[in-house]
Order: C-alpha cells, then structure tokens, then sequence
C-alpha cells in the first residue's frame, strides 16, 4: 500500500495512543532515565502523553495539529546525553515489539525518531 501515510500504516489514532501509553511507563520508571520525569505532577505527565501522542500522529502524517514545543525548546537543558538516548531508543523498540509492529513500520518509525536526536541530545 505505498499511498497510505505512515500514520495509517500503524493503525492511526488509536495504535499511537497505545505507543505513547506503552512507552511513558517504561522510560519514566526506568533506573537512567527516571530522574527526567522526577517530583512531575500527575496532570503535568497525562498532559505530555498528551502532546506525545499528537506529535507522533502529526508525525507521521495523520489528521492532527500538534500544538506543544518543537523538540529543541522542549527538551533544552535537560542535560540528556547519548547514553539517555539509546536506552530511550531501546524501550521504543522494544514496545513496538510489544504491540506487533511489522518490520517496514518499526524501519520507518524508528528512523523518523533518529531524525530528532540532534535536536533533543544536549
Ligand atoms: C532520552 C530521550 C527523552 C527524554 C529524557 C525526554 C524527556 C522529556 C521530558 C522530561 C518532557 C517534559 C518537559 C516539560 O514538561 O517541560 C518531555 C516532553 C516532550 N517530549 Fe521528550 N524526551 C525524550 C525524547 C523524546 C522524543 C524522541 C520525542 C519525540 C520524537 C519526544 C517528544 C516530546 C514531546 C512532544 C513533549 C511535550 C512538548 C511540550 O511540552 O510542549 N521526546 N520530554
């Protein structure tokens, strides 16, 4: 189906949405990168998942305007280095894993997210 967009490769929406919900937990409870997400109140948290998941839908070209912070003003100053950044990539992977995502697609996620690292490694 080479018309379709990346977004409706994935399931739109609501394959997204599990993404996000999948993956906060595993990187915010993780030994290494726990400490980002420190003393953060709980409607601070569901409003990032929120903002997570309409990047991810924008994205990849789904019908959504994503309305939070570009991804240099975001994460400016966070101190997140190329360590923090491999083990966030290895959680990605592995709940794409988790919610069988093809091949192609896992290709084709995990490039668009490797486009970011200069933006978001200090
Ligand atoms: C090691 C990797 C990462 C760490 C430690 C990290 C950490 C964080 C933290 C702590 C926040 C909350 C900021 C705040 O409330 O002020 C945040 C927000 C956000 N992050 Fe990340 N992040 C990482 C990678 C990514 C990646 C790869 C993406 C997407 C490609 C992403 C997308 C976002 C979005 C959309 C927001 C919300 C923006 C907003 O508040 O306007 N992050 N990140």
């Amino acid at each position: 189906m080479p018309d379709q967009t990346l977004y409706e490769r994935l399931g739109g929406y609501d394959a997204l949405a599990a993404t996000a919900a999948n993956l906060l937990p595993r990187v915010m409870n993780d030994d290494r990168l726990g400490r980002f997400w420190e003393n953060r109140g709980d409607d601070g948290i569901a409003r990032e998942g929120q903002l997570l998941i309409d990047f991810l839908c924008a994205s990849c070209g789904g019908p959504i305007m994503y309305r939070g912070r570009d991804m240099v003003l975001t994460h400016k100053g966070m101190g997140i280095d190329r360590d923090d950044w491999k083990c966030f990539i290895k959680h990605l992977i592995d709940t794409l894993d988790d919610l069988g995502v093809g091949d192609q697609e896992m290709n084709d996620v995990l490039s668009f997210i490797q486009s970011f690292e200069g933006d978001i490694v200090d």
